[in-house]
């Protein structure tokens, strides 16, 4: 079933208030429920995703020259400065209303996982705990050669022009070049998180799937494990994606729009 939820004066329109019941039923009889979310999920905090029109990140850059260890290696003052701008960002962006919507979700179901394949804070900076970061984080540095943690340098201000090539920190222990907290295109996952990602797909009931083309594996074969095993799936999404066909339920509408009518607050009169 398609359940399209275009916008109305109100933002809430019949077919959106059914598939919001639809799911918050699945929502309220699942023992245990998967949330997975992609760079859609941080385009209204005014982060840009990385495909789907010519704002996405890969429209605009070359990701094999800013997004793979060998890009670090050969130029680690671009794929630094690019990072100091992408950080600087993250920083000066909120969370918004599908960000809590999930916090307080979470808050009112003992086993809700939150997984995400995005490298920004703003789920945590929402109130949500114990999320699992597929593709790392960009905040957490460390040493490209031996792996410590570093520190956070200076960021550029909001608005302010990003620097074209900007040499990376040095390593305190070894002197070797900070990079950012991020799984590059080449490089394994985090293996605790896929571990623990995998294990929420496998043994849960539900699956809402929010904002991601499902086009990187191995993150976009999660929504099938958790079908293999007999969840159901339900995508968030305004377009179709590489997942719709295999969803129960596609709602066309954004994360901040649909997110928070899935919340008791939501249910409630006047809510
Ligand atoms: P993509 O940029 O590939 O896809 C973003 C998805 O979000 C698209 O399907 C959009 O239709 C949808 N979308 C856009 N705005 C939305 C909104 N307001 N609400 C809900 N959905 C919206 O992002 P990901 O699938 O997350 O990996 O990309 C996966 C990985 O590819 C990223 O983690 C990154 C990238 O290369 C690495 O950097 C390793």
């Amino acid at each position: 079933m398609t359940i399209r939820g275009d916008s109305s004066a109100t933002g809430v329109n019949a077919d959106a208030t059914a598939a919001a019941a639809r799911v918050r039923g699945w929502l309220a009889g699942a023992r245990r429920c998967l949330v997975l979310t992609g760079a859609g999920m941080s385009a209204e905090s005014g982060i840009a995703p990385f495909r789907g029109g010519d704002q996405a990140l890969w429209a605009r850059f070359d990701p094999a020259r800013l997004a793979t260890p060998e890009a670090f290696a050969a130029d680690p003052d671009l794929v630094w400065a690019w990072y100091l701008w992408r950080m600087a960002g993250v920083r000066a962006a909120l969370p918004h209303a599908g960000h809590r919507a999930l916090a307080a979700l979470a808050g009112g179901h003992p086993h809700l996982q939150l997984v995400t394949q995005n490298v920004d804070d703003l789920h945590e900076r929402a109130g949500s705990a114990g999320v699992v970061h597929l593709h790392g984080e960009l905040f957490a540095l460390r040493c490209a050669a031996c792996a410590a943690p570093a520190a956070l340098p200076a960021l550029p201000a909001a608005g302010q022009a990003p620097a074209l090539r900007q040499p990376p920190p040095r390593c305190r222990r070894c002197g070797g070049a900070v990079r950012p907290g991020v799984v590059w295109f080449g490089e394994a996952l985090p293996a605790p998180a896929w571990q623990a990602a995998e294990a929420a797909a496998r043994s849960c009931d539900l699956v809402l799937v929010v904002g991601t083309s499902g086009l990187v594996h191995p993150a976009a074969a999660l929504p099938a494990i958790a079908r293999r095993h007999g969840a159901r799936v339900v995508e968030i999404n305004p377009s179709p994606t590489a997942l719709s066909g295999a969803a129960d339920l596609c709602w066309r509408a954004t994360a901040a729009q649909a997110l928070p009518l899935l919340t008791d607050a939501s249910a409630k009169p006047g809510g």
